[in-house]
C-alpha cells in the first residue's frame, strides 16, 4: 500500500460519510441512521442504510457496504488508492509524493500538462490584444462581447503561423514530449513540430478548480470546421467536465441552466445570467450529472429541442432524476439558440424561459403529441394510452394529480378517462388484490434460502458485533474455544481471522476493520452488513457464555457422530472400539447435562 494506515485515516475522517453520499443519493434521517435509494442498483424503496456513527453504508437490497472509500470507489469507478486520492484533494489533504517510478513519472507529466495549458491560455489571450490580431478583434465585435467577458474566460486568439505557441513554449524550458502530452502541438511523420490549433477564436476549458485542462479554437468565418477541441488526454476527460463550472460556482447555483454551446455559456454570463455551464460537445454523461448535482438543486437543459436532440435531452434527464435532481426542459423559440435569443430579446425574457421551464414529464407528453397525428378516434387513444405510460411512472401522487390536472385541459381529454388509462396499465385487467396477492408470493417463493443462512450464522454476527465493540476482553474469554475456522461462512471465517491477528499482534481495539478487510469484498459487505444491523447485546458476559456452550454442544455433537460412524466400521471389542467406547461415553454424560 503506497499511503499509510494513518494518513488513510486523517482522510477517511475528513470526509463525512454523509456529505459524501449525499451528494449522490438523497438522503433520509431515520433514527440513527440515513437512508436512501442505493445507487448501485435499481429500486424504488431505499435499502441504502448510512450510519453517522460508524460512518459505513450497506444496502440491504443488494448487499454492498463499506466506507467512505470504498463508496466514491464504487460509484467514481476508481480503484482504492485513486478514491483515496478523490479524497483527500476534496479535503484538501496534501499526498506525500509517490515512490512508485511510473507514478511519479504521470504526476510530474500531469504538472507540466497543467502549467503548459496555463501558459499557453495566457499566450492566446495576450495575443488577442496586439495589432496584427486585427481579425479577431473584429470577432469580438461581431460577437458583441465585453473585454470583462474575454478576461472572466480568458479568450484568446491562435494567429494563423505555424509554430508560435511551440516555439513560446521551447522557450520556456519545457521538452517536447512535455509539450506533445499537452496536446497543443502535433508531430507530423516527418517530425516537424505544428500548433493545433491556428487562425483561431480560443476558448478555455477549466476543471472546476479552475485549472486549465483543454481549448475550443473556433474560426473566425464559416469555414468548417467551427470548432476543433483538446482531444482527451492525461488532463482532459470530457465526460468529466463541463464547461463554465469554474466560473458559475462563484454565484448562486441553486438552479443551473446546461447549454450546448460555449458561446451560449458566455453570452449568457456577460448578460448577467451567471449560472450556466456548457456540455462539452457529448450527451450528459452520469459524471457530469454528479457534478452539477454537487452545485444545483435544479438543473435546466438548454439544448437544443428537436429532432436528434430529443433522445439525448430526455437521456440526459433520467440520470439526473435518478441522482433526485429537479430536471427541466427550456422551450425557446424565434431564436436558433440561447445567444441569439439572449442578444434578441434580452436577458428578462430569456429569465422568463428559465422559470417557464418544463418538467420531464411535461417533455415526454409534447414529445409524444409533436409526434403522433391525432386524427380519427384510434389515433386519440393511442395517444391517451401513450399519456398514461408516461404518467405511471410519476410516483407521487400529488404530482401525478397536478399533471393529470394540466394535461386534461390541455389537451381536452377526461380526467377519469386518463385515470382509467393510468390504472389499467398499472394492475392489467385482474383486480388489484390479485397483483398484490402475487407480488407476495413471489417474495415468499424467494426468500427461503437466504433466511435459512442468515439464520444459521446469527450466532456469528453476534459474535463478530462482540470482538467490535469490546475488543480483546471478548478476544480473550473465546479465542481457545473458537477458532476462525468454526465459523460456517466464508466471509465470517476471514473477518475473524484478521481479528484475531489483530488481537494477537496485542491490538486491543478493532477500529479499522474494513481497512484491514482491504480487497476482500465480500467481508466487507458481511462485516458492513453486521455492523449495520446493530445487534442488541445487554449482557455481554452471559451472550459469551451462551455462544461458548453452543458451540461447545455442537463440537461434542459433531465428535458424537463422527465417534459412531467410525465404531460401526470396528469389529466389536478391539482396544481401539473400547477406546472410543469410553470417549463416547464421556461426551453423552457432559451433553446429558
Ligand atoms: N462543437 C464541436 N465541434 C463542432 C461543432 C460544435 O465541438 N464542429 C461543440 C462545441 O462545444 C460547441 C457545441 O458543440 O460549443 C455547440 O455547437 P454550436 O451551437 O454550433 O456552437 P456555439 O458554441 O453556439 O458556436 P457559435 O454560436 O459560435 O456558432
Ligand atoms: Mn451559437
Amino acid at each position: 500500500m503506497l499511503y499509510s494506515d494513518e494518513l488513510i485515516e486523517e482522510i477517511r475522517n475528513a470526509n463525512d460519510i454523509i456529505d459524501i453520499i449525499s451528494q449522490y443519493v438523497t438522503l433520509k434521517r431515520s433514527g440513527r441512521n440515513y437512508f436512501g435509494l442505493c445507487p448501485f442498483h435499481k429500486e424504488k424503496s431505499p435499502s441504502l442504510s448510512v450510519s453517522p456513527d460508524k460512518q459505513i453504508f450497506h444496502c440491504f437490497g443488494c448487499g454492498v457496504g463499506g466506507n467512505v472509500i470504498h463508496f466514491i470507489s464504487k460509484i467514481e469507478g476508481l480503484n482504492f488508492k485513486d478514491a483515496i486520492e478523490f479524497l483527500a484533494e476534496r479535503a484538501g489533504i496534501a499526498l506525500p509524493a509517490s515512490e512508485n517510478a511510473r507514478d511519479i513519472y504521470k504526476q510530474e507529466l500531469k504538472a507540466k500538462v497543467y502549467e503548459i495549458n496555463e501558459i499557453a491560455a495566457k499566450f492566446y489571450h495576450d495575443n488577442l490584444y496586439k495589432p496584427y490580431s486585427k481579425n479577431a478583434q473584429e470577432y469580438v465585435k461581431k460577437r458583441k462581447l465585453d473585454n470583462q467577458t474575454l478576461k472572466a474566460f480568458l479568450i484568446g486568439y491562435a494567429s494563423p503561423n505555424y509554430n508560435e505557441l511551440y516555439n513560446y513554449l521551447k522557450k520556456n524550458g519545457f521538452t517536447d514530449e512535455q509539450i506533445l502530452a499537452s496536446s497543443l502541438v502535433n508531430r507530423t511523420e516527418n517530425g516537424k513540430f505544428i500548433d493545433r490549433f491556428r487562425n483561431r477564436f480560443m476558448i478555455p476549458i477549466q476543471d472546476i478548480r479552475g485549472k486549465v485542462i483543454a481549448f475550443g479554437g473556433r474560426v473566425l468565418d464559416e469555414s468548417k470546421p467551427k470548432y476543433i477541441n483538446s482531444p482527451e488526454n492525461i488532463v482532459y476527460s470530457k465526460g468529466r467536465n463541463l464547461f463554465g463550472l469554474n466560473i458559475a460556482k462563484k454565484f448562486d447555483t441553486t438552479k443551473l441552466l446546461i447549454v450546448e454551446g460555449y458561446m451560449d455559456a458566455i453570452s449568457l454570463y456577460q448578460r448577467g445570467i451567471t449560472n450556466v455551464v456548457a456540455s462539452l460537445g457529448t450527451a450528459m454523461t452520469e459524471a457530469q450529472g454528479r457534478l452539477l448535482r454537487m452545485y444545483a438543486k435544479q438543473i435546466i437543459l438548454g439544448y437544443d429541442s428537436d429532432g436528434a436532440g430529443q433522445a439525448a435531452i430526455v437521456r440526459g434527464m433520467d440520470i439526473l432524476t435518478a441522482m433526485g435532481c429537479d430536471v427541466r426542459v427550456l422551450q425557446m423559440e424565434g431564436a436558433k439558440d440561447p445567444d441569439e435569443y439572449v442578444i434578441k430579446y434580452g436577458s428578462g425574457r430569456f429569465l422568463k424561459l428559465m422559470d417557464d421551464a418544463i418538467s420531464l414529464v411535461e417533455y415526454k407528453v409534447k414529445i409524444l403529441k409533436r409526434n403522433s397525428n391525432i386524427n380519427t378516434t384510434s389515433d386519440k387513444i393511442k395517444f391517451l394510452n401513450d399519456m398514461a405510460k408516461i404518467l405511471v411512472s410519476v410516483d407521487n401522487k400529488i404530482e401525478q394529480e397536478v399533471y393529470i390536472d394540466r394535461l386534461s385541459s390541455e389537451y381536452k381529454i377526461s380526467k377519469e378517462a386518463i385515470y382509467a388509462q393510468i390504472n389499467k396499465i398499472r394492475y392489467g385487467n385482474k383486480p388489484a388484490e390479485r397483483v398484490l396477492e402475487k407480488q407476495i408470493i413471489k417474495r415468499k417463493t424467494e426468500l427461503p434460502e437466504d433466511k435459512e443462512i442468515l439464520q444459521s450464522s446469527k450466532t456469528e454476527k453476534v459474535l463478530i458485533t462482540l470482538l467490535i465493540n469490546e475488543g480483546r476482553s471478548v478476544y480473550e474469554k473465546i479465542k481457545d474455544k473458537i477458532k476462525p475456522e468454526d465459523f460456517k461462512l466464508e466471509q465470517n471465517k476471514i473477518i475473524v481471522k484478521k481479528m484475531y491477528e489483530e488481537f494477537e499482534n496485542g491490538k486491543s481495539n478493532i477500529e479499522n476493520i474494513l481497512n484491514l478487510l482491504e480487497g476482500q469484498e465480500d467481508s466487507i459487505n458481511q462485516v458492513t452488513a453486521i455492523m449495520t444491523e446493530d445487534l442488541e447485546i445487554n449482557d455481554v458476559n452471559k451472550c459469551i457464555e451462551d455462544i461458548l456452550y453452543t458451540y461447545e454442544r455442537e463440537k461434542l455433537i459433531k465428535r458424537k457422530n463422527e465417534i459412531i460412524a467410525e465404531m460401526n466400521k470396528l469389529e466389536i471389542s478391539t482396544d481401539e472400539a473400547r477406546k472410543l467406547e469410553g470417549e463416547l461415553s464421556d461426551i453423552i454424560m457432559k451433553l446429558a447435562k
